[in-house]
């Protein structure tokens, strides 16, 4: 059975940033359902707990909660994962900072700019290499997952989040060339209009998706799955892939209002 058994739940291991809410959260639920022990990891403690309440086998999750703008929590994050897991063989970055629309390039303040280039680009940088190092030691495969964006290549009227995802985009590029050969493959999940917590959506917004919806966690969660297995997307590494209704085949954003 090809579909049976996507995942290896003795050798696979998997960290999800941005499990305590929306499409972080779907996916890690999504993994620790299919067998693979998980750490959730977030800034809100709370929401964590209520992500692995809320998961099929709660008993495969490990919970850890901290800033990851911070390079002292992503090395936190690092080894709480090894003492509770061994070697994380799976890695999905979806942590991000909200996103406000009243931070236009005229407002957004040095210090959202920077922790949404931190949490994006800064730690996903450096939890993959981290992790990447281990694997290719131990002559182990792996697969890595970033949650970018549309919006890596058209403008958001938000510049600190455009300018994060399509770096983003690029590190998924380079990470997937660099480590291929060590058989660690690094994809990207574009998300469309995600209903999910991070992105307050506008149901009227609906009419510009070819599907006629939006999207909800949920619709990320089995494609997540398909691109981190091993044994379904084997040959898959670079790739963008969109989860998005087709809304990227329009484009409806106005230019931002400045209020000079
Ligand atoms: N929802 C959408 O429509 C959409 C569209 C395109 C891209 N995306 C991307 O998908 C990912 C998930 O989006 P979402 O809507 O589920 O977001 P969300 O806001 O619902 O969840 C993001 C999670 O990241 C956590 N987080 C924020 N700052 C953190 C920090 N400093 N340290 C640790 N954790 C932190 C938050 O607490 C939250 O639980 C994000 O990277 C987002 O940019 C989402």
């Amino acid at each position: 059975m090809l579909l049976g058994t996507p995942f290896d739940p003795v050798r696979d291991r998997a960290l999800v940033t941005g499990a305590g809410n929306g499409i972080g959260r779907a996916i890690a639920q999504a993994l620790v359902g299919e067998g693979v022990r998980t750490v959730f990891a977030d800034l809100h403690g709370e929401r964590v707990a209520a992500a692995i309440k809320a998961a099929p086998r709660p008993e495969l999750a490990v919970p850890w909660a901290g800033d990851l703008s911070k390079p002292e929590a992503c090395d936190a994050l690092l080894s709480a994962a090894r003492d509770a897991l061994g070697e994380v063989t799976h890695f999905v970055h979806s942590a991000s900072p909200p996103r406000r629309e009243a931070d236009h390039a005229l407002a957004v303040d040095r210090k959202t700019w920077q922790d949404m280039h931190a949490v994006n680009l800064d730690a996903g940088f450096h939890l993959a290499r981290e992790i990447a190092k281990r694997l290719i030691g131990a002559k182990q495969p792996g697969s890595f997952l970033f949650l970018t964006s549309l919006h890596a290549g058209t403008p958001r009227n938000l510049p600190h989040y455009s300018t994060a995802k399509a770096a983003m985009a690029m590190l998924v590029k380079e990470l997937a060339k660099t480590f291929g050969r060590y058989n660690i493959r690094v994809n990207a999940l574009v998300p469309g209009a995600i209903a999910a917590g991070g992105f307050v959506a506008d149901p009227a917004l609906a009419r510009h998706i070819p599907l006629g919806r939006l999207g909800q966690a949920e619709d990320l969660a089995p494609m997540a799955l398909a691109v981190l297995s091993n044994r379904l997307s084997a040959y898959v590494t670079g790739a963008s892939i969109a989860v998005d209704g087709g809304l990227s085949l329009t484009n409806w954003f106005e230019p931002p209002v400045l209020d000079v």
